[in-house]
Formats: C-alpha cells, structure tokens, sequence
C-alpha cells in the first residue's frame, strides 16, 4: 500500500491526548540525531523515535516531523549520527529538542564523525550512518540508515517516560510508578 492511502481510524476514535498518554507509556531511551547540511552548517535533533531495523546489514530509522525546521536538511544530508545520550545528558536533550539557529553554539564536547557529521562527547552509545531512504509516516518522514561504525560506554542511559525524563535508579522515577 502507498503510504498516501493510509488513512488510519477516524479522528474521533482516538484523540491526540489519549495517543500521546499511551505512547508515553513506552519507555524510550533519548538521541540526539546529528548532521551537517550541504552549506556546512550543523543541525542536530532530539528524538526518541529511534529504532533498530536489522542486524545484517546494519540498518536502523528514527523519524522526523514533517514541519520541523530541520527536516529539510535531514532529508538530503547524505549522512547522520545517533548520539545515545546518558543520564547526565538532560540539558543536551533540552537544548536540541528546543528551535535555535545555531544548537550548537558554545557547545563544548563535539568531535567530527565520518563525513564531519558532529558527534557529541559523553553518550552512551553512538551510530554513524548513511542516509539510505525515506518514506512518510503520515505527518512524519522515516528516515532509514545503514551503519558505518558504532561507539559505546558502560554509562547510566538517560530515560522517557510518560512525558518525563528518568534514569534506571528506582529512586528516580515518576512518583507514581514506584
Ligand atoms: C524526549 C523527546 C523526544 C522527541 N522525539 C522526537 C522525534 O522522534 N521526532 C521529532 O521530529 N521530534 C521529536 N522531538 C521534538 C524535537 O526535538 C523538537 O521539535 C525540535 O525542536 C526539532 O528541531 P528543529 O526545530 O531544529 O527542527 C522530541 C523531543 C523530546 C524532548
């Protein structure tokens, strides 16, 4: 099926705020997806829509939405990097989930990846990847990759939760879920 026929349940069956609840109780880790625009300028994302695909090759996706200011240089940068963030990494959630001109000013801890996609210090596990294709997902575009090299640490993961950010220490979690 063509993805512009997917229509889905009517809008009254399920409403935005009922979906996001639910969604919300899929526990995701958080990434912030980076890359470097064809004029050289460095774009970066936070996401929790990341995903694997498959093992061999090594594919993985995460989606973008269709109107956020980064999409256009997403969709034809040939190359982007999936920062895994750690515990310790709320502010560098924060920072690129929020629309800036330039998210990475004054940012310290960035290395340059393969084809200097920038790469952020301090993750838990990073991804560098081809951009290989894209389909929409309704109000999303699914950005598939295929990996050229990974990273990884033995740190805590930074946590999503129902809307919040947590950790794996109990302690940490929503009041109401203890
Ligand atoms: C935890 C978390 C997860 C997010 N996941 C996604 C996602 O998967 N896809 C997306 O398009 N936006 C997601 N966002 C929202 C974007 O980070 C936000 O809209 C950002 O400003 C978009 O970047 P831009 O303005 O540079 O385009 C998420 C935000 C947070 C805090």
């Amino acid at each position: 099926m063509w993805d512009e026929e997917i229509v889905g349940c009517p809008p009254e069956a399920v409403t935005a705020r009922e979906l996001r609840t639910a969604l919300g109780k899929f526990t995701s880790g958080v990434c912030v997806i980076t890359t470097l625009s064809d004029d050289g300028k460095r774009e970066g994302i936070t996401v929790n829509s990341f995903a694997s695909v498959s093992l061999n090759p090594a594919m993985v996706l995460w989606s973008i939405a269709r109107g956020a200011p980064s999409s256009a240089t997403f969709t034809t940068a040939p190359r982007f990097g999936v920062n895994v963030l750690s515990a310790r990494q709320k502010d560098l959630s924060t920072r690129f989930s929020r629309p800036a001109a330039d998210k990475f000013a004054g940012l310290d801890g960035v290395t340059t990846g393969l084809g200097a996609v920038p790469m952020l210090d301090g993750a838990v596990a990073q991804f560098e990847c081809r951009n290989q294709f894209q389909r929409y997902g309704g109000d999303h575009l699914i950005i598939v990759g295929t990996v050229d090299l990974v990273r990884t640490w033995d740190r805590p993961p930074l946590v999503f939760f129902a809307g919040q950010y947590a950790d794996l220490d109990p302690r940490h979690l929503p009041q109401e879920t203890r």
